[in-house]
């Protein structure tokens, strides 16, 4: 007999109803007698005792399903341990969720704030594994997390459509991807959507580099160009200030995002026409790709594996192409982010991509 806690916390991605369905199908198939918690809207439903028991028919028909059929939010791990407005001891109140359903296991999917306070929730006692969600790709322990390959396929059909009407019109198009930490799903879309340029906030940009780079394909007879820009994209005088300083001048900030202050300083120092497409969450939505089905079965099938052995307290990764248990306490509060001296970094430069720098 096993009992489980699911939940999904922080930004939403498209494979977390696969990696839920992975789990269970593989504890299901393999433990007498199984029950499934589900908290809803990520911590909020283990704070506050919200959550349903779940059958067999809650998991059918959703390897395809974005979203998340339990719902999300952000809970920032900093508040944590600040009690909520009516002075309720979370991480206590958690914990008295968790040993009054009488728990083996909590299976917590989430990115980087949510790994955090999944660490802290082990650090407490309880028995958990975490599996790792997000677009941004940047939880440090795995090659890749689920919803990545997803968005990048959203992110790069937007730059691919951009492509045909950036010819037509000889403009210079921005399209801004998501990523306010880091670059990897801009440095891929980038490359796959044939940008000329990527900005990334491991890789601080020089305006006048840009238009240089925009400039040498106008002379070499190529009527438009195409930057990929991340959400976090970051100057070289702004990477130069403290982090209050950058804080507050963003703040003050009176474009809608870095992209449109980018085409400002273009479209002044090259006076070219820019125009800038945000695709914003549809990165994150729709169906999963068939490479995050597959990845999700198997993340699910290793957690239920990891949990009938009762081994617990890790992330359950993918290192090589073979699933693997992390340590939880070796990997959060790490970030994993694009190193701009990488291999990866030096052939994108080879085949001349700009990265402004
Ligand atoms: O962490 C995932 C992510 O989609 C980032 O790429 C993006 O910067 C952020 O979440 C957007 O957050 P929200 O959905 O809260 O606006």
């Amino acid at each position: 007999m096993k009992r489980i806690g699911l939940l999904t916390s922080g930004g939403d991605c498209q494979a977390l109803n696969a990696a839920m369905r992975g789990v269970v199908k593989g504890l299901s198939e393999n433990v007498d007698g199984l029950e499934v918690y589900g908290f809803l809207n990520g911590y909020k439903g283990l704070i506050y005792g919200n959550y349903r028991l779940l059958t067999s028919t809650d998991f059918s028909g959703i390897l395809t399903k974005g979203g998340t059929i339990l719902g999300s939010s952000r809970q920032p791990f900093k508040q944590m341990r600040v009690p909520d407005e009516n002075g309720l001891d979370k991480v206590e109140a958690m914990k008295q969720t968790y040993y009054k359903l009488n728990l083996n296991c909590l299976v917590i999917l989430g990115g980087n704030g949510t790994q955090k306070t999944a660490n802290l929730l082990r650090e407490e006692g309880l028995n958990i594994i975490h599996l790792p969600k997000t677009i941004d790709n940047d939880i440090y322990g795995t090659d890749v997390t689920f919803g990545f390959q997803s968005a990048i396929n959203i992110a790069t059909d937007a730059i691919d459509c951009i492509h045909t009407t950036a010819a037509s019109h000889n403009r210079v198009f921005i399209v801004e991807v998501m990523g306010h930490k880091v670059g990897w799903l801009t440095l891929y879309a980038g490359i796959a959507g044939g940008a000329d340029i990527i900005l990334l906030p491991e890789i601080p940009y020089d305006v006048d580099k840009v238009v240089k780079a925009i400039n040498k394909r106008t002379r070499a007879g190529k009527g438009f160009t195409i930057l990929a820009v991340a959400e976090g994209a970051i100057s070289k005088e702004d990477a130069a200030l403290s982090k209050k300083e950058y804080k507050e001048k963003v703040a003050k900030r009176e474009y809608p995002s870095v992209s449109y202050e980018i085409a400002d300083r273009i479209m002044k120092e090259a006076g070219v026409e820019v125009r800038v497409t945000v695709p914003g969450h549809t990165q994150r939505g729709g169906s999963p790709c068939p490479y995050d089905r597959v990845l999700c079965t198997r993340l699910g099938a290793a957690a239920a594996k990891a949990i009938m052995d009762e081994d617990y307290g890790h992330m359950i990764a993918m290192v090589n192409g073979k699933t693997k248990r992390v340590p939880l306490g070796e990997v959060a509060g790490k970030l994993k982010m694009v190193e701009p001296g990488s291999q990866m970094i030096k052939e994108a430069k080879r085949t001349g991509i700009s990265f402004g720098d």
